[in-house]
């Protein structure tokens, strides 16, 4: 079978830090092999309007430090249409698109995968959210970022917090993942972690308050993952006031943690994916996702990519709880 002569890219979903050096890594090892690489602006949507350029070894120049994605991005409900997606790979054919690369989150890899299985267009999915919960792959780009972000943030909220003897809840993303708010809990010394209000037995919660007050300590941060939508923390402020008399701060950190320069972890991780992914290209690999799974980036079917992660074990949520006694 001939080799690609040119293939697509698109970033889809919620952006993420690191989405930039997948692009660069893709764009430049695809050149590197002699196959051109064309950019799709603002994911699948981008496809529909025929939003597509060409990209060349200088178009992808000083990104690698840059957040967001120089594709922009979209969550497209056209895609999710058989008819529309049809069209689409007409619309690619058009472009002489032969092969595509994605990068994105579970919904992103869902629409890749129905579209392999209409038009059998080959297909290599890059994990990119700060979610980190994609079944499959125990590393998503941009979580690393996302907890640095976060972390930091807290870090300058505990200074106000000790400041005026204060309780402080700290809404951080993650939809239904608790990812995110587990390991910031940890890393930021949290006094607690709530990431399933139904489960929640606050009282608990206030009785860890309570005994901190008790050695003398005066303020709290209680990490909050903000589940469906945000905002869940002001409902949990509310609760402590009534039931228990507490008084509490919120804030929610929000789109600051999709933000921001990357680390060097989402750096090296994105551009190992970026080269892995179009190398599984021209071995014909595919329809696949670049996976990070015992230290090594490496390949996994991207039907076994397409479930929401089974939630992270609570390890961090006991070393949390046992440390900020
Ligand atoms: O999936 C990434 C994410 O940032 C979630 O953590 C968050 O719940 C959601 O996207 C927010 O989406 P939007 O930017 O569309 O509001």
């Amino acid at each position: 079978m001939p080799r690609f002569k040119t293939i697509g890219i698109l970033t889809s979903g919620g952006d993420c830090p690191g989405m930039n050096c997948s692009i660069r890594a893709v764009v430049r090892t695809a050149l590197g092999e002699g196959i051109k690489v064309k950019g799709i602006i603002g994911g699948y949507a981008g496809i529909f309007k025929e939003d597509i350029i060409e990209m060349s070894a200088s178009s992808v120049g000083n990104i690698l430090q840059r957040g967001g994605t120089i594709l922009r991005s979209s969550r497209c409900l056209q895609f999710h249409e058989k008819s529309k997606r049809k069209k689409a790979y007409q619309i690619l054919k058009k472009h002489g698109i032969e092969a595509l690369v994605v990068m994105g989150g579970n919904g992103t890899f869902a629409g890749a995968y129905v579209f392999y299985q209409e038009h059998k267009i080959p297909i290599v999915g890059i994990p990119g959210t700060i979610d980190n919960d994609i079944q499959g792959t125990e590393y998503s780009i941009g979580f690393d970022t996302a907890i640095q972000t976060a972390m930091e943030a807290v870090d300058k909220i505990r200074d106000t917090a000790f400041s005026h003897d204060r309780n402080f809840l700290v809404e951080v993303m993650g939809r239904k993942s608790p990812a995110i708010a587990l390991k910031v809990g940890v890393c930021s010394g949290a006094e607690n972690i709530i990431f399933n209000p139904e489960e929640e037995d606050l009282a608990h919660i206030v009785q860890d308050i309570k005994r901190g007050i008790k050695r003398g300590k005066k303020s709290s941060i209680i990490i909050v993952a903000e589940g469906e939508k945000p905002g869940l923390s002001y409902a949990i402020q509310g609760e402590l006031k009534e039931k228990f008399g507490i008084e509490s701060k919120v804030c929610v950190l929000g789109h600051i943690q999709r933000g921001g320069s990357p680390t060097a972890f989402d750096r090296f991780m994105a551009s190992k994916m970026g080269f892995t992914a179009v190398k599984a290209l021209v071995e014909k690999k595919y329809p696949t996702v670049t996976v990070y799974k015992n230290g090594r980036v490496t390949l996994a079917p991207l039907n076994k990519c397409l479930e929401t992660k089974k939630r992270p074990n609570k390890d961090a949520l006991e070393i949390v709880r046992a440390l900020s006694i």
